[in-house]
């Protein structure tokens, strides 16, 4: 009989102390998975072959894992519940038909050619994990304008443009570390040669006059533009430091940008976020079964047996399971305690948005894509990034997440009444416009079928116990998603931790084939 340790032993000569690391986290006896640098799969073409592997979901990670498995040789089988893929990329487009649980459906309206991202809409340059899928399957991308400073911050019941928050903001903080100077209270920090240098890169970064005032700049932008002849312009009035502190206008809108996710440039598939989901969904076609939800997994001692809803089963080798862990939860699958209870604290975050078809007048108004913020729960206006200068457009009248505050509430509104919350919003920043909103729709991921919920919400402290746990295979079972990631809430955390997920499964399946029989 060949035991654990000899296995290992043998896997240690073989191949060294990654192959047994490996070995040890397919086998469940690491308490920690190996989630660090970004490691992208490449098992070894028809290494897989004669295994077969049953994928649980056919969002991003369950499709990258059909791919992947597909090319390494195992036969896998894609169960989706739902009648498309893409899971939580979501692009809605005129007929589709939006179920949310305990809501009317709503039916979308949108003209051909016409999108509405109600989950993914953005691609950062980081995440080469999904943008070399777009790569590889030709799917073409545009620059998505992340951050536009002509759009409007709503705060505190006063509307100004971007620019002159972001502006007025360094201006007035420049003025005080330089009045600071003056007044000799940053001696002990800077010595005196700095403070000369420090004061020349204020006057720079907050366009602050000789003296270290703050009178207003151009950077602000004007209350009416300069034209020819006679026209110079009219400038803003500054915002003093009290009004700034008083209307919150760094509240969220002001550092979004800075965020290392969300930095320019940024980028989406032309035509909707879900080219991506489905140029994979080409490639893996065959193997997928849409509108095929899963009652129960069934261990079998040398494999897994799927029970669908529909009555039939499928049996595999293995698992890989890429739902939410809030299906997960539902699920009839025989799980440890521990694997239970990580479950059960497992909190993910609501989420809604509101989408209207309207002729671009935001771009006559001079705002080509970006972001617009405010302090309403509707927390945003994204105004579309593609399509510049035609007719008509769809533009997102509202995007409230998690961590923006708002969500709860927002989420948990009627229909109707996202819809009124992101037409006044509007309206305080676009005066006169409001009417011309048409065809609004709005989705919430909690209360989205087979989701239920937009993302897992990790406290650092989970991070080492409950999200540990849920990483970690059982048995034949591994498990993928954005949840098991450092970049919850994006594409990228899906195909990341489908990739990890692969590498455990395939050195499982390795180590089957060595000793012939179940080692766990
Ligand atoms: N990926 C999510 C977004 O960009 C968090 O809004």
């Amino acid at each position: 009989m060949t035991t654990r340790r000899a296995f290992l032993n043998a896997m240690g000569r073989a191949g060294g102390y990654s192959a047994v690391y490996l070995s040890m986290q397919a086998m469940g006896l690491l308490a920690t998975p190996v989630i660090g640098a970004t490691r992208v799969v490449d098992l070894p073409a028809g290494s897989g072959a004669g295994r077969s592997v049953a994928i649980l979901g056919a969002g991003i990670a369950g499709l990258v894992a059909a791919y992947e498995l597909g090319k390494a040789g195992y036969k896998v089988t894609v169960l989706e519940a739902r009648g498309r893929v893409g899971g939580r990329v979501w692009s809605i487009r005129g007929g589709d038909r939006i179920e949310q649980i305990g809501r009317e459906d709503q039916l979308c309206t949108f003209d051909n050619g016409f999108y509405f991202n109600a989950g993914a809409a953005r691609l950062p340059t980081a995440h080469t994990a999904i943008l070399g899928y777009a790569r590889e399957f030709d799917v073409p991308i545009e620059v998505m304008v992340n951050v536009n400073r002509a759009a409007r911050l709503d705060f505190g019941g006063r509307s100004i443009t971007e620019r002159q928050a972001v502006n007025d903001t360094k201006g007035r903080f420049a003025e005080l570390i330089a009045k600071a100077l003056d007044q000799g209270a940053l001696d002990a920090q800077v010595t005196q040669a700095d403070r000369e240098k420090l004061r020349v890169y204020l006057r720079q970064w907050g366009a602050l006059d000789a003296k270290g005032a703050y009178r207003g700049s151009d950077r602000s932008g004007f209350r009416d533009n300069p034209g020819g002849y006679a026209n110079p312009g009219v400038p803003m009035d500054p915002l003093t430091l009290d009004q700034i502190i008083a209307d919150g206008f760094w509240g969220g809108g002001l550092t979004f940008e800075e965020t290392f996710d969300q930095q320019a440039p940024m980028f989406q598939p032309v035509g909707g976020m879900d080219r991506i989901a489905y140029a994979i969904y080409a490639r893996v076609k065959d193997d997928v079964r849409l509108n095929t939800p899963v009652k129960a997994v069934r261990p079998t001692g040398h494999g897994v047996r799927i029970l669908l809803e529909d009555g039939g089963a499928v049996e595999a080798d293995y698992c890989l399971c890429t739902l939410p862990a809030t299906m997960v939860k539902k699920l009839d699958i025989p799980l440890s305690p521990a694997k239970k209870a990580a479950l059960a604290n497992t909190v993910y975050a609501p989420s809604a948005k509101v989408a209207w078809e309207a002729p671009r007048f935001w771009e006559q108004e001079g705002i080509y894509g970006g972001l617009a913020f405010t302090d309403a729960p509707s927390q945003l206006i994204w105004y579309p990034s593609g399509g510049w200068n035609a007719p008509r457009g769809i533009l997102i009248g509202a995007y409230a997440a998690g961590a923006l505050g708002n969500a709860t509430s927002f989420s948990s509104m009627p229909h109707d009444q996202r819809l009124q919350v992101s037409r006044a919003v509007i309206e305080r920043m676009h005066p006169g416009k409001s009417a011309l909103l048409a065809k609004g729709v709005t989705v919430a991921w909690n209360e989205t079928p087979w989701s239920e919920g937009i993302t897992a919400r990790w406290t650092p402290e989970q991070r080492k116990t409950d999200y540990a746990e849920l990483c970690r295979p059982e048995d034949r079972i591994f498990f993928a998603g954005e949840h098991l990631s450092y970049i919850g809430a994006w594409q990228e955390g899906a195909a990341l931790s489908a990739h990890e997920a692969m590498t455990l499964l395939h050195t499982r399946m390795v180590a089957d084939r060595m000793t012939g029989k179940r080692l766990a």
